[in-house]
């Protein structure tokens, strides 16, 4: 079926849309388990971004599980279709000339590769936030580790379905440690450091 799509030379690409808002267009990827203070920080960080004038979306699973991905269960291949489907319209995003915030457990290594490769390694920026599933626990802020205890949820992450912690990543906050306003100077300073702004 793809044989046949063949695309359009469009004038107006990432560069000249980034040129009009004069900032970069970039990804700004969270991973971590649930309640480990992920979407807290994205929505922080979108905060101080907005503050300067930069053009910001930040996509969670409140926007995407809900609407976009609201076929898609927490099995293992499910999980991947949506981290696909987020970086393609990351992508999306990215080519408008926006600095994305992207918040998803993202539990598997090989998902996040992808994400890599879907928007381009120089504009990916992998954010682990690190909490221990122990803090996590403790927050239960949704209420969900205690369903996932009782076997209400099957296939929790962190208490019995894996997360694979990153290897590598860009930047990596314990919110057990680090404090909001430090997790966003981190990632602030992240972004000046590497001529991404
Ligand atoms: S992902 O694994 O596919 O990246 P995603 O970030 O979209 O997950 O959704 C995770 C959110 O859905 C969690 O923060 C939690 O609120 C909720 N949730 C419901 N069931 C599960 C589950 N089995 N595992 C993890 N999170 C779940």
């Amino acid at each position: 079926m793809q044989k046949n799509v063949i695309p359009h030379e469009f004038n107006v690409g990432k560069k000249e849309r980034e040129a009009i808002k004069n900032h970069k267009s970039f990804l700004l990827w969270f991973t971590g388990l649930s309640g480990s203070g992920k979407s807290t920080i994205a929505n922080a960080v979108e905060q101080a971004l907005v503050r300067k004038g930069i053009h910001t979306y930040t996509l969670d699973g409140d926007n995407v599980r809900k609407g976009l991905n609201n076929n898609l269960s927490f099995s293992p291949d499910d999980r991947t279709e949506n981290i696909r489907r987020i970086a393609e319209v990351s992508n999306l995003m990215i080519d408008a000339g926006l600095v994305v915030l992207a918040a998803f457990v993202s539990p598997y290594e090989k998902d996040r590769e992808r994400i890599k490769d879907i928007v381009g390694a120089p504009n990916y920026v992998e954010i682990f936030v690190s909490t221990p599933v122990e803090e996590c626990e403790r927050r239960d802020v949704k209420g969900l580790y205690a369903k996932a205890r009782t076997g209400e949820i099957t296939n929790f992450t962190g208490i019995n379905a894996p997360y694979e912690a990153p290897v590598n990543p860009n930047i990596e906050i314990n919110t057990a440690n680090v404090s909001i306003p430090e997790a966003v100077q981190m990632i602030l300073n992240y972004i000046e450091k590497n001529n991404l702004k």
